[in-house]
């Protein structure tokens, strides 16, 4: 228990997923400087078409957006929760600061890298925009911007991110975001949609590998970071869709038997021939479970906003 308490949070994910039947690992682990550089060439690949459908959906609805944020101010901070490049929300930023709207733009990542970049290229591309960025932990940082002066809240949650939780995550997360969020506050939050099995298992089972590589960087990560011998060469990637409950999952399956040696932890992880580590969830949801979840957590849902091809949604939700 003494050494675990010495361990990073990453090892003592790693320890608790790979002694675990069946084994698993995070999937927030697979955003290291390689991953998050991987993630960006999946969001360029045409089968990945969740990026595309937000970017229709900021692009053809910013003035109905921008109409449902003002609600009779147009004053407000519009704080977004782990912004990536930002290249969806510069859309309609760069619409808000044209329409004279007093805005601060607060982007929260943990990673300060991340976060720089993207003011950078805010500065840049939207000069007079005012940006605040903070890095850490969504709700800590939320809880500190309402111990401000108090000013309306529109809180993004983009990209399908939701998707990545299990149930009990998505509960815990909208509960805490309901509790930080004061009447008439907005939270925007995107969601994929169940849509034809093919689709979706070209996007997350692409031709190009990088879904692949994606999962299989983690395993690098572990080898470099926890100082573990995985040999890439004997884990094959495998992605399932679940019609009924909307989850891809993504695996990791052992080609061989083998021992896997993790220095750090001072432990081995024996794998059968085909024994599988569950990667990554990431959910498909319908319109009925999207508006339960507003109701549950004490929000109304001010629009939903789609694509044409009815692929994604934007839920806009207003706190009653
Ligand atoms: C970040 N997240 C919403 C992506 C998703 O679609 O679940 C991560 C991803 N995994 C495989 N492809 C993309």
């Amino acid at each position: 228990m003494e050494q675990l308490t010495l361990l990073s949070q990453i090892a003592q994910d790693t320890k608790i997923g790979l002694s675990s039947n069946p084994k698993y690992l995070l999937s927030k682990y697979f955003y290291d400087d390689k991953g998050s550089s991987i993630f960006q060439d999946i969001m360029h690949m045409p089968e990945y078409y969740l990026t595309d459908c937000e970017y229709e959906i900021f692009a053809t609805h910013k003035q109905q957006l921008a109409d449902s944020f003002f609600n009779g101010s147009k004053s407000f901070d519009l704080i977004e929760l782990g912004a990536g490049d930002g290249l969806k929300t510069k859309v309609l930023l760069q619409f808000l600061n044209n329409n004279a709207t007093t805005i601060k733009y607060i982007p929260i990542d943990i990673s300060k890298k991340a976060n720089n970049e993207l003011v950078k290229s805010i500065k840049l591309e939207i000069p007079g925009l005012n940006v605040d960025a903070k890095t850490g932990d969504y709700f800590s940082e939320i809880k500190k911007l309402n111990g401000q002066a108090s000013k309306r809240k529109i809180i993004f949650f983009l990209g399908s991110n939701i998707g990545n939780f299990a149930d009990s995550e998505i509960n815990q997360f909208l509960e805490q975001l309901s509790l930080l969020c004061n009447k008439g506050d907005k939270v925007l939050i995107g969601f994929d949609l169940k849509k034809s099995p093919a689709v979706i298992m070209s996007a997350y089972n692409d031709p190009h590998g990088h879904t692949r590589n994606f999962n299989l960087n983690l395993l690098t990560r572990l080898n470099r970071e926890l100082n573990a011998n995985f040999n890439l060469d004997n884990f094959e990637h495998h992605t399932d869709y679940h019609p009924i409950n909307g989850e891809v999952k993504s695996f990791l399956v052992s080609s061989v038997e083998q021992t896997i040696d993790i220095e750090t932890l001072g432990q081995s992880f024996h794998f059968e021939k085909f024994e599988a580590i569950f990667m990554e969830r990431s959910r498909k949801f319908d319109i009925q479970t999207i508006e339960n979840l507003a109701k549950r957590f004490s929000f109304r849902i001010d629009h939903n906003f789609s694509d044409k091809r009815n692929y994604f949604v934007d839920s806009l939700w207003e706190k009653a």
